[in-house]
C-alpha cells in the first residue's frame, strides 16, 4: 500500500479523536505522516474576516478548514459585514459568529483573553490594507486586531486590495513590519480583480490558503530541511541607470527567475535575502527584500548583506553600462541629435566571488548563441563555482513564465528542460547544495593534511 493511501486511512480516525488521545493512536505511524494528522485531528482556527470583497469566499474557506477537522470561530470586522453575512457564517461555521469587543453576552461564553487562548492559529482572509495597517501600529480598538495582540498562536494573514492600494509603499512597509513580527503572509495573487483592473491583490483561493495553513505543522514535525542555518542572497531584477529624473536605460528582466530560486531556497529552509530591482513579483513569504534600482545601489546593497552568506546567486540582468552623468533636471528636446556618455556598470557577481573564503558563487549567463562556449568562458572568467546558462531571444528566457537552462561548473554540467520557472528553482537549488557540500567537503579534506603536518 502506498504511503498515501495509508495517511488518508489513518486520517478518518482522527477526525474522531481529541486532542488527548493523539499519541496512543498515532503510536508506530512514521514522523512524516503523523505531523499532518495531528493538524487534522482538531485545530481551533480563529478566522478574521475584514471588509474586502473576497470576503464572499470566506463561507468557502470556512467549509473547507471543517473539512479538514478544524473548528472554526469566525471573527468579523465591522466593515466585512458589507461583504459577507453573520448568518451565513455562523451556519457554515456552526459557531455564533463574534463581532464586538464589547459585546456582554458573547464576552460571558467565552471571554476574548480565552478565545485568545483557545487559538491554535488566527487567520485573517480577507487581510484589508486597514488591518494591515492596525496589526503593523499594535492598535487594537476591535475585537479581531485584540486577539492579534492577545493570542499565542501563530498569526496567518491572506491579503486582499486593489493592486495599487498593495504596491502603495505604506502597504508595503506594514508589510514588511508585519513580516518582521513573525506573521505569516500568503500571496496576495495576481490576476484579474474585482475593480477590473490586473496586479498583485487577489486573495489566495481558499482551498490554497488551507494548504499552505497546514504546511508549517507538517514542516515543524519532519527532519530539519537541507538548508536549515544556511544564507542564502540572491540579485534578482533588472536595474535602471538614470539618464534624467525621469528616464533610465533598463532590460526586459522580470526578476521572476530571482524569485523563484528565492522562494525554492526559503523552502529548503534557508534564511533568504534579495536584492531585487524594479520588478512588479511579489516577494515570497519569509523573505528579507531590500529594494534597490540602478547597478551601484545593488552592488552596495550586496556588499553590505554578503558577510555569513554561504551561497551567492546572481540572478539579476545588470546593466553593463551606465550613462556616465545623470543630469539633474529632465534633459529638454532642443538639440536634432544627442549622443550619451557610457561607463561600465561594477560587476556585482565578479566582486563576490573574489571574495577571500566567500560564498558559493552562482552566476547566469543570458545569451542569444553559442551558449556552452560564452558561458564556461564567464565561469573561468568571473573566478564563479557555478553558472546557469540559458537562451534568450522572443518569448526565451526574459519576461517568461517557463525555462529551460545549462548548467555547468568546473568539471561537470547538467541539462534542466523547459518547465516552469518556479519547478526550475527547485532543482536548481537541489543542484547549488550538492556542489556546494561537495565544495565545502573538498575544502575540509585538503585542510586536515595540512594540519597534520604542522602536528
Ligand atoms: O557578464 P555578464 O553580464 O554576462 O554576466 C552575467 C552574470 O553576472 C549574471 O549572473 C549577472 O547577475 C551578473 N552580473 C553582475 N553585475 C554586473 C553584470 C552582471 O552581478 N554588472
Amino acid at each position: 500500500m502506498s504511503k498515501c493511501g495509508y495517511q488518508g486511512d489513518k486520517t478518518q480516525v482522527a477526525l474522531q479523536d481529541t486532542k488527548q488521545g493523539r499519541n496512543d493512536l498515532f503510536a508506530g505511524i512514521p514522523c512524516r505522516l503523523r505531523a499532518k494528522l495531528v493538524f487534522m485531528a482538531g485545530q481551533n482556527i480563529i478566522l478574521g474576516v475584514s471588509g474586502g470583497i473576497a470576503a464572499y469566499k470566506t463561507p468557502e474557506l470556512v467549509r473547507r478548514l471543517r473539512d479538514r477537522g478544524a473548528a472554526v470561530q469566525v471573527v468579523m470586522t465591522r466593515s466585512a459585514n458589507e461583504f459577507v453575512t453573520e448568518t451565513t457564517l455562523q451556519a457554515v461555521s456552526g459557531m455564533p459568529v463574534r463581532t464586538n469587543l464589547w459585546d456582554p453576552q458573547a464576552e460571558a461564553a467565552m471571554g476574548h483573553i480565552e478565545l485568545a487562548r483557545w487559538a491554535d492559529l488566527v487567520l485573517i482572509a480577507p487581510a484589508t490594507a486597514e488591518i494591515m495597517a492596525r496589526m503593523a501600529a499594535g492598535a487594537a480598538p476591535d475585537l479581531l486586531t485584540t486577539l492579534c495582540l492577545a493570542t499565542e498562536a501563530p498569526v496567518v494573514i491572506a491579503p486582499a486590495m486593489n493592486h495599487v492600494m498593495w504596491s502603495h509603499p505604506a502597504v508595503q512597509e506594514n508589510r514588511q513590519k508585519l513580516a518582521d513580527h513573525g506573521v505569516r503572509i500568503l500571496g496576495p495573487e495576481i490576476g484579474d480583480q474585482a475593480c477590473g483592473e490586473t496586479g498583485p491583490g487577489r486573495m489566495m483561493e481558499p482551498d490554497d490558503i488551507v494548504a499552505a495553513v497546514m504546511a508549517p505543522i507538517v514542516v515543524a514535525n519532519v527532519e530539519p530541511p537541507p538548508l536549515a542555518g544556511k544564507t542564502v542572497l540572491i540579485t534578482a531584477g533588472p536595474t535602471r541607470e538614470a539618464l534624467d529624473p525621469v528616464r533610465f536605460i533598463s532590460n526586459r528582466s522580470s526578476g521572476k527567475m530571482g524569485y523563484a530560486l528565492a522562494s525554492a531556497a526559503r523552502q529548503a529552509g534557508a534564511e533568504v535575502i534579495l536584492v531585487s530591482g524594479p520588478v512588479s513579483v511579489t516577494v515570497p513569504d519569509g523573505v528579507k527584500c531590500i529594494n534597490v534600482e540602478s547597478a551601484q545601489q545593488m552592488f552596495a546593497a550586496t556588499h553590505e548583506h554578503i558577510e555569513g552568506v554561504d551561497i551567492f546567486i546572481a540572478a539579476a540582468a545588470v546593466a553593463d553600462y551606465r550613462p556616465a552623468n545623470s543630469a539633474e533636471q529632465k534633459i529638454k528636446k532642443t538639440a536634432s541629435e544627442m549622443s550619451v556618455e557610457l561607463v561600465r556598470a561594477p560587476d556585482i557577481l565578479a566582486s563576490v566571488a573574489k571574495i577571500n573564503n566567500g560564498p558559493f558563487a552562482v552566476g547566469f549567463a543570458a545569451e542569444t548563441e553559442n551558449l556552452r562556449d560564452y558561458a564556461r568562458t564567464k565561469l573561468d572568467k568571473k573566478n564563479l563555482d557555478m553558472i546557469i546558462a540559458n537562451l534568450v531571444g522572443e518569448n526565451l528566457g526574459f519576461d517568461a513564465d517557463e525555462n529551460a537552462v545549462e548548467v555547468y561548473w568546473r568539471d561537470g554540467e547538467q541539462s534542466f528542460p523547459m518547465t516552469t520557472k518556479s519547478a526550475l528553482a527547485e532543482d536548481l537549488i537541489r543542484l547549488i547544495f550538492e556542489r556546494y557540500l561537495e565544495k565545502l567537503t573538498a575544502a575540509t579534506q585538503t585542510a586536515l593534511p595540512a594540519i597534520a603536518i604542522r602536528d
